[in-house]
C-alpha cells in the first residue's frame, strides 16, 4: 500500500540534483490523471509535454524545490521562485492526492518565502487546483488565457499575504520537516 494512509512517514526535504527525471515521471502522471476533468485530452497532453527530465532537472538548479518522499518514493514536489516571489509548482502523485500532502507541500513553500522575506506570494492556477488554493488561502485576481504552443489554457492569477510566521511547534511522530 502507497500513500500517506499507508502509515509509513512521508518527508519533506530539498530536491536532490539528479532527481529532475523523477519529478517529470510524477509531473505527467499528476497533470494527466488529477487535470483531467478541467481540461480536453489535447490541452493535458500540451500540459503534460512541457516538462522533460531536463528541464525538472533545470528546476533544481535554479528554483528552491522541495520534494515529498515516502521511503525512497516521490510523492510529490512544490518549488518556490525567487525571482518572481511565486509558488511556481506544485504537483502531487494521483496515488498521494487528497490525503493532506498538497497543503503540506503548499505550507512549506510558504516558510521558505517567508523566511526569504516574501510577503506576498503569487501564483497561476490551473483551473482544476482553483478550489485547492481557496482552502489555502489564496484569492483570485483575474482570469488569464495561457497558451502552451498553439494550445490555451483558463488559468487563473491568484496570491495570498503571508503572515508573520506562526509560532514553531514540534511536529508529530510520522511528519517530517521542511529543510
Ligand atoms: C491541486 C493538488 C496539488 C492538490 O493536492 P492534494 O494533496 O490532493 O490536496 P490536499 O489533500 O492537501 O487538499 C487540501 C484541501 O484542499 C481540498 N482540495 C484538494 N483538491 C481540491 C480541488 N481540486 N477542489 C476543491 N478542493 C480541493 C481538500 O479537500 C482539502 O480540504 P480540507 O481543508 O477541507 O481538508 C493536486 O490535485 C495536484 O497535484 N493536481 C495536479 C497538478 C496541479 O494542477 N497543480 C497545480 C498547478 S497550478
Amino acid at each position: 500500500m502507497v500513500g500517506v494512509r499507508s502509515g509509513a512517514k512521508v518527508i519533506l526535504r530539498k530536491a536532490r540534483k539528479g532527481e529532475g527525471p523523477a519529478l517529470a515521471l510524477l509531473y505527467h502522471r499528476s497533470v494527466r490523471a488529477l487535470a483531467a476533468g478541467c481540461y480536453d485530452s489535447d490541452q493535458i497532453e500540451a500540459w503534460a509535454a512541457t516538462t522533460t527530465p531536463e528541464r525538472a532537472e533545470n528546476w533544481i538548479a535554479t528554483d528552491e524545490v522541495i520534494v515529498a518522499v515516502q521511503d525512497s518514493r516521490l510523492a510529490g514536489f512544490a518549488s518556490l521562485s525567487h525571482s518572481n516571489q511565486t509558488l511556481a509548482l506544485l504537483y502531487v502523485d494521483p496515488d498521494f492526492a487528497d490525503q493532506g500532502l498538497g497543503r503540506r507541500l503548499a505550507r512549506g513553500i510558504e516558510r521558505k518565502a517567508r523566511a526569504a522575506g516574501i510577503q506576498k506570494l503569487s501564483l497561476r492556477a490551473s483551473v482544476n487546483a482553483l478550489g485547492f488554493y481557496h482552502r489555502m488561502g489564496y484569492h483570485e485576481h483575474e482570469t488569464v488565457i495561457h497558451a502552451i504552443g498553439g494550445t490555451q489554457f483558463r488559468c487563473v492569477l491568484m496570491s495570498k499575504r503571508l503572515g508573520p510566521r506562526p509560532a514553531r511547534r514540534s511536529a508529530p511522530v510520522g511528519q517530517g520537516v521542511v529543510r
